[in-house]
């Protein structure tokens, strides 16, 4: 699976431990959107590129860490064919996927442990969408893009 995944300063340090986890331990490929270092930068420019990775299909799915993972949904969802939202707890991950189809989960790197953000991201790749009564929903959220 090709991730997609970047950070403001907020998420860089949580960033780069997950672009090692997605690589080593889940054996994904990742593209990494940035930032390479800590320095201070606005957050949308950074949520712009994953979202558009992902609705283009260039990556199957994104990744975005932020503060508090917010910021990072708001402005991916943005773009249409992004489904983001701020995910803080492995279950919510699981119905992320299973009833929203989410492609695009976005982590606090600053309110949530590593540890959990890890469990997040393995849950949200590897937990598949339910289809069923949650198929025209997700469609008609998708119409208002
Ligand atoms: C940056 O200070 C902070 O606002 C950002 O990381 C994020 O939490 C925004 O939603």
């Amino acid at each position: 699976m090709r991730i997609a995944i970047a950070s403001d300063h907020g998420g860089f340090e949580q960033k780069q431990a997950l672009v090692a986890y997605l690589a080593e331990d889940l054996g994904c490929e990742v593209l990494d959107m940035g930032p390479d270092s800590d320095a201070s930068v606005d957050y949308p420019d950074y949520a712009a590129p994953v979202a558009r990775a992902v609705a283009s299909g260039e990556a199957d799915r994104g990744v975005l860490v932020c503060g508090t993972g917010i910021g990072m949904a708001l402005a991916a969802d943005k773009v249409a064919g992004v489904r983001a939202s701020s995910i803080t707890s492995a279950p919510f991950a699981e119905l992320f996927r299973q009833h929203n189809n989410g492609n695009v989960v976005c982590l606090s790197g600053r309110f949530v442990d590593l540890d959990v953000n890890k469990e997040i991201v393995k849950t949200f790749l590897s937990t598949e969408f339910e289809g069923g009564r949650h198929e025209g929903r997700v469609a008609k959220v998708m119409a208002l893009d």
